[in-house]
Parts: structure tokens; sequence; C-alpha cells
């Protein structure tokens, strides 16, 4: 029995959920697995129903009952966070990055892959040119929270925000990055995508630790190192270089979204807040698209294709196969949707987001 968590969160979140959700029902009836989902509201508009402030957090978004629940799951499926009405960074801070930092979910898993028929903004590049895996940090560097101010609000006044690599958090990242190119056997070559020549400290760390693991453990994978910038350039000339990235937290962040960009758009792109040993926590990168809200125009594909990856990684994690396997049926219905839409933008799919989700559903 799975037991899955769903928080709706913002915005259009609840309905792209619900979409992953249709979905996971069809074809846990294919593939013969039970399941339960509970709901948590932890949308904005909870946290100001109980009287939570829109311009800091006064009370917790998510308290340590919720979050002692939330362990007990085998994974989190989420829709998407940020509140017009709330400051941004109360509910980034108060609930997404504390539920990763919480659970320890130290991966980010982002896969950068051009479905067939989905358009893409780089001229002559397809679906076989745009296919690899963005392993983010996800626990670490400018994330951590560390810094302070100095003379706040006068003409003095000093800012200061603090980037860490621990040994240990890159060891375990990499150890991940690593087995996963391995495990995927495609060319079998890891990117290191950081900026050793300015970020002397953090980011040689990363290059030693890099080396020493690859070199002891990983022989038969390929290494390469990528500056940050450099990355971005290749992301749009060369897509079809990448095989596997590593990638610190705040880079990750960044190129993800360039990422998503050259995959068709942010209703494609999926991800994974992954503790291999732990709960993991699967959603869509795309906001809460306030301005689509309860329209039925969004797209749902990057939540239906993070609801394949939860199957996919805890079928494996749980070793249900079954479970593993209906991931890979989600996936290949979402193959097989995607050249019948018309555009992957809300409002200019030729469907509504139902029937997308329909379309999926048949499909598999
Ligand atoms: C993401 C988002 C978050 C991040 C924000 C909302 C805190 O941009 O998941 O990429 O920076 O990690
Ligand atoms: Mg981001």
């Amino acid at each position: 029995m799975l037991k899955i968590a769903v928080i709706g969160g913002d915005g259009t979140g609840p309905e792209v959920v619900r979409e992953g959700l249709k979905v996971l029902e069809a074809v846990a009836r294919k593939d013969g697995f039970q399941y339960t989902t509970t709901e948590f509201d932890l949308s904005g508009k909870a946290y100001l129903a109980r009287g939570g402030d829109p311009n800091k957090q006064n009370i917790p978004i998510v308290t340590d009952e919720q979050i002692a629940q939330l362990r007990k799951f085998d994974a989190i499926y989420l829709g998407a966070v940020g509140d017009p009405d709330i400051v941004p960074g109360v509910l980034e801070l108060g609930l997404l990055l504390r539920l990763r930092f919480e659970l320890d979910q130290y991966i980010n898993l982002r896969p950068v892959k051009l479905y067939p028929g989905v358009p893409c903004p780089l001229v002559d590049k397809g679906p076989a040119d745009v296919d690899f895996d963005v392993i983010r940090e996800n626990t670490e560097d400018l994330y951590f929270g560390g810094g302070g101010f100095l003379r706040k609000n006068t003409p003095n006044e000093v800012a200061t925000q603090e980037m860490i690599a621990t040994r240990f958090g890159v060891d375990r990242c990499l150890r991940f990055a690593f087995e996963f190119c391995r495990r995927k056997n495609k060319k079998k070559q890891l990117t290191l995508v950081a900026k050793r020549n300015v970020l002397t400290y953090a980011h040689d760390l990363w290059w030693r630790a890099f080396n020493e693991m690859g070199d002891a453990e990983y022989p038969d994978i390929t290494r390469d190192y990528n500056h940050v910038d450099a990355c971005c350039m290749w992301f749009v000339k060369n897509p079809e270089f990448y095989d596997t990235i590593v990638v610190p937290n705040m880079f990750g962040d960044i190129i993800t979204d360039l990422g998503a960009m050259i995959q068709g758009g942010m209703g494609v792109a999926a991800g994974g807040n992954i503790n291999p040993q732990g709960v993991s926590m699967f959603e869509p990168i795309g906001g809460s698209a306030p301005k689509y809200t309860g329209k039925n125009v969004i797209n749902p594909i990057a939540a239906i294709a993070s609801m394949a990856m939860l199957l996919r990684v805890v079928g494996d994690q749980k070793n249900l196969p079954a479970v593993r396997k209906a991931g890979e049926r989600v996936e290949k219905a979402i193959t097989a949707t995607c050249p019948k839409m018309k555009s992957q933008s809300a409002g200019k799919m030729g469907y509504s987001t139902t029937q997308v989700g329909d379309l999926i559903c048949e499909a598999l």
C-alpha cells in the first residue's frame, strides 16, 4: 500500500494536482497496486485564514506536528507555492524550503526532456537533442539561510548572505549523481556545473570531491566540467552534449529554469525533491500562475510528469515493481499525448486542463 500525502498548495496547484491524481487512479487500476492519498491544506489562503501575517511569517505555515505526520508517508505530491496576497518569500521559505530542509530532501532531480511534438525554441533541435538530467543539491549553498544585517536601514548598512559547501553534503549529492548516471547508462558522462574560477573555496571543495570520488569509485563515468555561465551558453547551443549534470543549489535553481524553457516551457517541467533514505516530494517546477487560477486552462503535463517520477522513484526505493512500471506507463502516455496538443502554454493547448488529464488516462 502506497501512502501519498497531497499538498495542492496555491493558485493553479490544486487544478494540476487533481489531474495527476486522476492519472494515478487510472494507472493504479491498470498496474494493480493499492494506494491512499491524504490531503494537507497548506495553502497561503489557509495561512491567512488562521491569522497569518501576509508581510512576515508570524505563525507556522506548516506545523511541527504536520511535518511529523508527513514523515510517515511514502511520498508527497505538491502542486504549487505562491500567493499574490502574501509577500514573496514568506510561503517559499516557510513551506517549500522548510519541507525540503526538514525532510532532508538533499537531491532536486530535474529532467530536461523535450517530448515529441512539443515546440522547442532552439532552432533545429528535437527530442533527441534535448534529453538530459540535472541533479541539483537541495540543502546547502546560498539556501541555508546564513547571513545578516549590520546597521540596517542606515546609510552604512551592511548585508551578508553566506554560501556553504560541506564535504558531507557535497559527497552525498555527488554519489547520487554518479550512481544515477551509471544506472542511466547513456553516455555515462557527468558534468559538474560550478564557478570554480571565482568561488575558489566552496567550489574548490566541489571540484576536489568530484574528482576524488570519480577516480576512486566511478572510473567508468567520464567527468566533465562547465562554468555555470558557459553552461547556459551550451544549453542553447549544444544541449545534445549533456547526459547528467550535478550542480550546487543556487546555480541549479537558475539553470533549471533555462532547462525548462528549452524543453518547451514551465508547463512540462517536472521535478522531485528526493531523500533517498526518507520521504521525497514531487512537484512541477512552475509556479502558482495566479492569473490562470480556476480557469481550467493551465497545463497539467508537468504535474503529471512529476507523478510519473514519484511512481518511478518510490517504486525503486520501496522495491515495488508494479509502481515502477506504472511510472513508466505514465511517461509513455505523456509522450503519446504531447503531439496531440496545439501548444504547451496555458490557454493555448487546444484542450482544457481536465481534457489533457483525460487524454493521458486514455493513452495509458
Ligand atoms: C524552485 C523555486 C524555489 C527555489 C523558490 C520558490 C524558493 O524557484 O523550486 O526552483 O528557489 O528553489
Ligand atoms: Mg527555481
